[in-house]
């Protein structure tokens, strides 16, 4: 195993003058000095972009001297008609300039397949709109379209290069690849336009501590790393034996782990992760926590998993990371700044410890069913069978499907074949059922009448970030039956979030329990702008706002039960709590706690 000649600097040179970074034969050598990267991720998507300094400053007070980033090609272009953009919260330039701004360096992992339970990986539905569209092989219009999103996106991670004064040091190709795919010449064709569009700094691959993945994965000239989070002395052996020159480096230290609805909150001891951080470190090897600090899947971003089973993530994104989703420092962070304290020098200042959010209720006294507003919230486009959600241009969130339901026999159940991913489904305004993917309920009971409007009310709960399911469709898949007949004539529409046609529409309303889908609205006053924690107990499923601000998805199944809210979406004075609720609540009240509740962890 290799081991440091000399101690690495733990606080990278703020200077900003340029500086030479490369991979030598056992270390990085900065400016011909060797050094260990002692990264941690922070998602500049999963935090709001007025917390982005304060995160940072945290991950440099633990000690590190290095802040890693993915970069998610769906948010910055969410519409294939409209180039992607690099502004407001998606200003990735300022991120990497905050980053040098604290004197730490920058590893950026642009994809363009990213994982990071970020809905569908990262890649944007729409591309796969095109049937003939090779999905992370090489394929000329995948390689075309990613072109197109490197063109704008290359040159401000060249600018931000170390060698040009900036803090990037190292570039990641791919993500992960040798768990997906064995295409070399795919993974040569992204390496090639990195470096054509202007990166100059080290690129490396990252992969399981496999064997395999590890040679699938990988190129020759460019730099191997591995995933993991426990056994480090084995997997560094098993990056050693696939690459017998270079730094060792942990490209993703797992130090917790993410959520699905419906499972534990998942937590990992921090001595024990401390232990191997210090194993990882005193073997000489360059780390990135993953992550840091987690943030949150705020809005519709969140990904999913299926081996088999459908399994949306949560809206945290918390991970049992050292920093917490609202960005304080947790139990795990103190020892890992022991462990970075024990390895080289961590700066003075003692970082903060929480503190608690304010709390109050709020009553949600304004309501309008969604039936009431939903002609307003989008375009309706006729199809004879159900299509995909992507043939209305609907990429996130819900989609309305209706039709006419003939008469017939008693008897004739609904058949839903393949709901991706979880339905609402009304005979005019009748609740006949929910039919859920994971759960693959698929056929409701309908009341004898004559007929009516069936309404499908289809949530996109986030798509498949890992393994062969990325790229798939949602929708109605396979169709709705009528006993055996197939229904036709489908009205579908896009269903749009717009909380100004809602507020338009809004009514007062009693407390209390109530029924359906509709959107609830209430106000709430703050002495000044804080983060805050809001809980829906007695709320069922549906999506929150504040101020406008797509907090993200709530469901009473949990684990987490508490959404996060960041402090800049709020003010002093009056604020605004707006719910959309899918199928009722006991009661229309909504309360601020003072702590997260990400839900009990494993017994
Ligand atoms: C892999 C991926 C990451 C993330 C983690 C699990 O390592 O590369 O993007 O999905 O798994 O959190």
């Amino acid at each position: 195993m290799s081991s440091l000649t000399s101690p690495a600097p733990v606080v990278a040179d703020a200077s900003g003058a340029p500086s030479r970074f490369v991979v030598g034969e056992e270390h990085f050598l900065l400016d011909g000095r060797p050094h260990q990267v002692l990264s941690g991720a922070i998602h500049y998507f999963r935090v709001h972009p007025d917390q982005w300094a304060d995160r940072i400053r945290k991950a440099r007070l633990m000690g590190l001297n290095t802040v890693e980033t993915y970069v998610p090609w769906n948010a910055h272009q969410p519409s294939p008609d409209v180039g992607p953009r690099f502004d407001g919260d998606l200003d990735l330039a300022r991120f990497l300039d905050l980053v040098a701004a604290e004197g730490m360096h920058a590893v950026v992992r642009p994809g363009p397949f990213v994982c990071a339970e970020w809905d569908n990986g990262g890649l944007p539905a729409w591309l796969f709109t095109d049937p003939e569209l090779g999905v992370r092989r090489h394929e000329p219009r995948f390689l075309a379209a990613v072109q197109g999103f490197f063109d704008r996106l290359l040159p401000v991670l060249a600018a931000a290069q170390v060698d040009r004064g900036g803090p990037v040091v190292l570039v990641q190709v791919e993500n992960e690849y040798g768990a997906y795919g064995s295409d070399q010449a795919y993974l040569a064709a992204l390496a090639a336009m990195v470096r054509a569009g202007g990166i100059t700094v080290p690129l490396f691959t990252c992969d399981q501590a496999d064997a395999t993945m590890l040679a699938d994965g990988g190129l020759p000239g460019v730099l191997r790393t591995a995933t993991f989070g426990s056994r480090t002395a084995e997997r560094l052996a098993v990056l050693r034996a696939a690459q017998p020159t270079g730094p060792l480096m942990c490209a993703e230290f797992w130090n917790g782990w993410f959520d699905h609805w419906g499972t534990h909150h998942h937590r990992t001891d921090a001595a024990a992760q401390a232990a191997e951080l210090d194993a990882l470190l005193s073997a000489g090897a360059s780390v990135n926590l993953y992550m840091f600090c987690g943030g949150t899947n705020f809005g519709f971003t969140s990904g999913a998993n299926d081996k088999g089973i459908y399994a949306p993530t949560t809206t945290s994104y918390d991970y049992d990371a050292p920093l917490s989703e609202d960005g304080w420092p947790t139990a795990k962070y103190h020892a890992f700044r022991a462990v970075l304290a024990r390895h080289g020098r961590v700066p003075d200042e003692e970082p903060p410890r929480r503190a608690p959010a304010p709390e109050l209720a709020v009553e949600l006294d304004e309501q309008v069913a969604l039936d009431a507003v939903v002609d307003r919230l989008g375009p309706v486009l006729c199809f004879d069978a159900p299509p995909p959600v992507e043939a209305v241009g609907q990429h996130a969130g819900f989609t309305e499907y209706t039709t006419t339901l003939p008469a017939r026999p008693a008897g004739d159940a609904l058949v839903l074949p393949d709901v991706r991913d979880r339905a609402v489904v009304t005979l005019d305004g009748l609740v006949l059922g929910t039919v859920d993917r994971e759960t693959r309920t698929a056929v409701l009971a309908v009341p004898p009448t004559a007929g009516g409007t069936l309404r499908v009310l289809l949530e996109d709960q986030g798509r498949v970030n890992y393994g062969p399911r990325i790229g798939e469709p949602k929708g109605l898949l396979g169709g709705v039956r009528l006993g055996a007949e197939e229904l036709r004539g489908w009205r579908v529409r896009p269903v749009a979030l717009n909380l100004d046609v809602v507020r338009g529409a809004l009514r007062p309303a009693p407390g209390g329990p109530r029924a359906g889908t509709a959107f609830h609205r209430g106000t709430f006053d703050l002495a000044t702008s804080a983060d805050l924690h809001l809980r829906l107990d007695g709320w069922t499923k549906g999506v929150a706002f504040v101020n406008g601000f797509a907090l993200g998805r709530y469901w009473s199944r949990g684990p987490q039960r508490t959404l996060y809210v960041p402090g800049p979406v709020t003010r002093a004075g009056a604020n605004e709590l707006v719910v959309l609720e899918l199928h009722g609540t006991a009661d229309a009240r909504a309360r601020f706690v003072a702590e997260p509740d990400l839900g009990p962890d494993e017994a």
